[in-house]
C-alpha cells in the first residue's frame, strides 16, 4: 500500500494536514501548501475552523440528536478530535465508519481504530466517485435501517462535475432511514477569503486532487429534501458557535450545515 503513496505531487489530506499543524506529510506537500497560503493567506484558519465545526456537529449529533451511527467521508489524516472520538466521548456505543482514498490516510488508519468499548471504528479505502460501493461496504457495521449521520466535509468539492456530487450525496442519503442527518462543509468565492480563486487555480495546476468551490445555491442544492437546522447555510465558524461565551469566530470561506432527512 504504502508503495501507492506518491512523493512528487502534493496531496490534499497531506496539505491539510501540514495546514492543522500535522506532520504526516512531505516537502511536496508543504512547498505547496505554503505557496497556497501565500496566495490565500486565511486557509489554515478555513481548516481550522473546519475542524472545529466538526467537533460542535459531531457533539450535538452524538448527544442531543441522538445519533448513534457515523459515516465520515474524506477522512482525511488523524488529528485531535477525530469524529469517533467526538462521538463516543458522549455515547461510548457510537458507530463510526471513515472512507478515504488517499493511501497515506490508510496508512495512517490504525490510529482512526482506537473506539471505546461498545462501540465500533471502522475504516474503508474507497472512493467517494461509488456511493453504491460505500453503501454496500458499510452495512456489515452500519445498520441502515436506524439513523445515521452521513459526514462530507471538505471532500464534494473535489467532485468536479455539481451534478454528480448532488448525485452522490442523494444515493448515499437515500440509503440512510428517516432521522438520519447530512454534515457538509464545502470552500466558496462567496464568503470573502482574499486570494482564494488564484489559490485553487495554482493548486488545479500543481496538485492532486482537483478542486472546485460552489455558490450558496449550488451547496444548498446538496441538502435538498432535507431539513436544514439553525442557523441554516452559514461559514462553518459561525455554524452554533460559542454564543453563551459571546466567542464569535471570523468569518471563513467554507459553507457548513447540518440537515436531517425527514
Ligand atoms: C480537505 S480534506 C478534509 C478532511 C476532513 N473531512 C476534515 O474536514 O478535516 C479532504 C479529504 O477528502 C479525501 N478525498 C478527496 N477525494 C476523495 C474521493 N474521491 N474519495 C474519498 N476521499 C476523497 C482526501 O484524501 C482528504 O483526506
Amino acid at each position: 500500500m504504502t508503495d501507492r503513496i506518491r512523493t512528487d505531487v502534493a496531496h490534499n489530506a497531506r496539505v491539510w494536514n501540514h495546514w492543522l499543524g500535522g506532520k504526516d506529510n512531505y516537502p511536496v506537500d508543504r512547498a505547496v501548501g505554503d505557496h497556497v497560503t501565500g496566495l490565500y493567506p486565511s486557509i489554515g484558519e478555513v481548516a481550522r475552523a473546519d475542524r472545529a465545526f466538526l467537533g460542535r456537529a459531531v457533539e450535538f449529533l452524538a448527544g442531543e440528536a441522538g445519533v448513534r451511527q457515523f459515516l465520515d467521508i474524506g477522512t482525511g489524516l488523524p488529528t485531535v478530535d477525530n469524529t469517533h472520538e467526538v462521538a463516543q466521548r458522549s455515547a461510548p456505543d457510537a458507530r463510526i465508519v471513515y472512507v478515504d482514498n488517499d493511501p497515506i490516510v490508510l496508512a495512517h488508519a490504525r490510529a482512526l481504530l482506537t473506539s471505546s468499548t461498545g462501540g465500533t471504528t471502522e475504516y474503508l479505502d474507497a472512493d467517494a466517485h461509488d456511493p453504491d460501493g460505500i453503501v454496500r461496504a458499510v452495512e456489515p457495521t452500519l445498520d441502515l435501517h436506524k439513523p445515521v449521520a452521513v459526514m462530507m466535509l471538505g471532500i464534494l468539492n473535489f467532485v468536479m462535475d455539481t451534478d454528480e456530487a448532488r448525485a452522490i450525496v442523494r444515493t448515499l442519503m437515500d440509503a440512510v432511514p428517516s432521522g438520519s442527518y447530512l454534515v457538509l462543509t464545502h470552500p466558496t468565492l462567496e464568503l470573502g477569503g482574499e486570494g482564494n480563486e488564484d489559490a485553487m487555480r495554482f493548486w488545479n495546476e500543481n496538485a492532486t486532487p482537483p478542486i472546485t468551490a460552489r455558490s450558496g445555491a449550488e451547496f444548498a442544492s446538496f441538502l435538498e429534501g432535507l431539513e436544514v437546522l439553525e442557523p441554516g447555510i452559514v461559514s462553518c465558524s459561525r455554524w452554533r458557535h460559542d454564543v453563551a461565551r459571546e466567542i464569535r469566530f471570523p468569518q471563513v470561506a467554507q459553507f457548513g450545515a447540518v440537515a436531517r432527512k425527514p
